[in-house]
């Protein structure tokens, strides 16, 4: 089993990353528990695969699960609402202790839910994608969106326990799996250039769900992750390199109200952007480039970007929740493993960059 520690100011908990984890979540959850009764918040899509081995592992009675659409567009204040009516005709009170299993909504969503009901309850994440167990479960935001910007309502909660049960992954459908892929490139561009070659490397493997590949690819993102944050837990100044690629990509999503990407897949353009917006400002080579963006494409095709003028991705840009008197400081690649925050990008250079984006990474592509 490998347990890695999460050291915050306000709390400290492991991130467990084992495959067959799930099957032994009662023991795991046990000693977390304490004295409250616990309930399951999941999707029907992860419930369809994993809900009766969690239910089983947790000894659960049905009355005690909660489920709700997890799709981008379902993460919204009304669906935290409906959770908290669930767990209120189910009886869970200050002591209960939620265990959150499925993908990047699940968890934002439950974990809000855990940090507003009842001014807060405990909760446990069970992380079922790629991109929950390397990055979002692991750091305590928890959060919803707004028609008019990613994440705009939310607040920290950190878990009591992540346990991440890497046999999930072989329900994930391809192209979920894909974006997540994009947030672990990203690791390897901000800080770790080992585990960027490995992918360069092992790309093909990991597209294949090698076992060996994906749990060395895994624990290095999450040991990188639960470094980050238990220096910086509210992103005051580290933790916004976990950013890159997230401010064109917030934006997109929002644009396309959420439909057209998944959250992996607006990052990856995301970071294409952010990379040529380091190359035309001399901050990186285009050899780094290069390899950046051929990495990227060597995932697999990327949604098409929506046509939107500069102005109104400028705009939306401003409109994300880590600008500051609508400027944004942006997360910049200085070389493949290192990158720099708070960079002050003009906005007609974002502009530019937008306008040639698709075109430039075509050739990629080809
Ligand atoms: N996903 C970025 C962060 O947790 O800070």
């Amino acid at each position: 089993m490998k347990t890695i520690q999460v050291k915050t100011e306000s709390a400290r908990y492991a991130v467990v990353c084992e495959r067959g984890a799930l099957s032994r979540l009662g023991g795991i959850v046990e000693k977390v528990r304490g004295c409250g009764e616990v309930f399951l918040l999941s999707s029907p899509r992860v419930w369809k695969f994993w809900g009766r081995a969690a239910a089983r592992a947790l000894r659960l009675p049905r009355e005690r699960v909660v489920l709700f659409d997890d799709h981008e567009i379902a993460k919204r204040v009304s669906t935290v609402e409906g959770v908290c009516r669930k767990l209120t005709r189910a009886r869970a009170d200050r002591s209960a202790l939620l265990v959150a299993m499925g993908g990047g909504v699940v968890g934002d969503v439950a974990g809000f839910a855990a940090a507003c009901y009842l001014r807060g309850v405990r909760i446990v994440h069970v992380p079922t994608t790629l991109v929950a167990q390397v990055d979002s479960a692991i750091g305590g935001k928890t959060g919803v969106d707004l028609p008019e910007g990613k994440n705009l309502v939310g607040a920290f909660h950190q878990p009591a326990i992540v346990v991440a049960d890497l046999t999930t992954l072989h329900t994930l459908p391809a192209r979920q799996f894909r974006s997540g892929l994009y947030e672990v490139i990203k690791y390897g561009v901000i800080g770790d250039a080992e585990l960027f070659r490995f992918l360069e490397h092992e790309m093909e493997k990991l597209l294949r769900l090698d076992t060996r590949s994906l749990e060395w690819v895994i624990e290095r993102c999450a040991r990188q992750k639960a470094r980050i944050v238990s220096q910086d837990e509210r992103e005051s100044g580290l933790r916004q390199i976990l950013n890159f690629g997230h401010t064109i990509g917030h934006a997109l999503e929002a644009l396309t109200g959420y439909k057209r990407f998944l959250h992996g897949e607006a990052v990856g353009w995301g970071m294409l952007g952010a990379t040529q917006i380091a190359v035309e400002m001399k901050r990186l080579s285009e050899r780094d480039a290069n390899r950046f963006s051929s990495l990227v494409a060597r995932c697999g095709q990327l949604p098409a970007l929506p046509r939107v003028s500069s102005r109104a991705l400028v705009r939306a840009i401003a409109g994300d929740k880590k600008s500051r008197h609508g400027r944004v400081g942006w997360v910049l690649p200085r070389s493949i493993g290192a990158a720099e925050i708070g960079v002050n990008v003009p906005d007609r250079l974002v502009a530019k960059v937008w306008r040639e984006l698709p075109a430039r990474y075509a050739r990629t592509e080809n």
